[in-house]
């Protein structure tokens, strides 16, 4: 008999919006029989131009939110706030898993191109100290461009992942690197890989463009097992999609993102 235990519980994620879609995917294939529920708080998105304490804030409301699904593990899909609440939140939650996400500034590092690393991110992932300690490891033996992005999360959330809008946003931003040597481009931002077919576009073909996706979604298979709450069916997990936005077409863009 296929026996789904108490660890048939779902893995709780949240974003800012629709951006932390582009992790559950990554979940999703390495982690098929879980089941997910997804909170996007769109309603209050973008996170990156507010406040440390408002986003802070925000962040409990949602955890809380999760918590109350009856969630076994939390994945805070989102860079900014990750950057700014992650601590505080495994120092309330103590009996819980609570994964994070940070731009991937390690694997860049790790590929040993020459040229720039650009780091694409919010305003806020790139000014908080979380970043800063990362950074520091690898700022004196590499170069290292920091591309705050305002802006673009807004876009996404309306749904606007490719077309002349993104293109000629990503160009402004990315364009004036192109006749550099450029070693890769980070994703620091769990809405951007929606617009990576965009980037590639302007990119030289050869620049990898690297986003933590597949990082945080191995992170989460490792603290399944570490805490012994693996869901043992062998059949596929249930996802249950939430929006502080109260719309229909926010759920639609989701599940249109989840299979993008
Ligand atoms: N997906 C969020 C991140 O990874 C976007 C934050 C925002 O809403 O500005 O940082």
């Amino acid at each position: 008999m296929n026996n789904c235990y108490v660890y048939d519980k779902p893995i709780g994620f949240f974003d800012s919006g629709v951006g932390g879609l582009s992790v559950l995917k990554e979940s999703i294939k390495i982690l098929p029989n879980e089941n997910y529920v997804y909170y996007g708080d769109s309603k209050n998105a973008p996170y990156g131009v507010k406040s440390a304490e408002e986003v802070k804030k925000l962040t409990f409301k949602a955890v809380q939110f999760l918590i109350d699904k009856g969630v076994k593990a939390i994945v805070i899909a989102c860079n900014t706030a990750t950057s700014v609440a992650i601590v505080s939140l495994r120092n309330k939650y103590t009996d819980i898993p609570i994964v994070g996400i940070e731009p991937a500034l390690k694997p860049a590092v790790e590929i040993n191109r020459k040229g720039k690393i650009i780091i694409m991110a919010t305003p806020m992932t790139l000014s908080e100290k979380k970043f800063n300690i990362l950074m520091n490891n690898y700022k004196d033996t590499n170069d290292i461009e920091l591309l705050p992005c305002a802006g673009l999360v807004e876009l996404i959330e309306s749904g606007i992942i490719e077309g002349d809008k993104i293109n000629f946003y990503l160009k402004q931003k990315v364009g004036k690197f192109i006749n550099q040597d450029i070693s890769s481009v980070v994703l620091g931002c769990t809405h951007y890989p929606f617009i990576k077919n965009e980037l590639k576009n302007i990119l030289p073909k050869y620049v990898p463009i690297i986003d933590g996706g597949y990082g945080t979604a191995k992170q989460l298979k490792r603290k399944l097992e570490e805490n012994k709450i693996l869901n043992s069916c062998s059949t596929k997990g249930y996802i249950h999609i939430y929006n502080s936005l109260k719309k229909n077409n926010i759920i639609d863009l989701s599940y249109k993102l989840i299979n993008y």
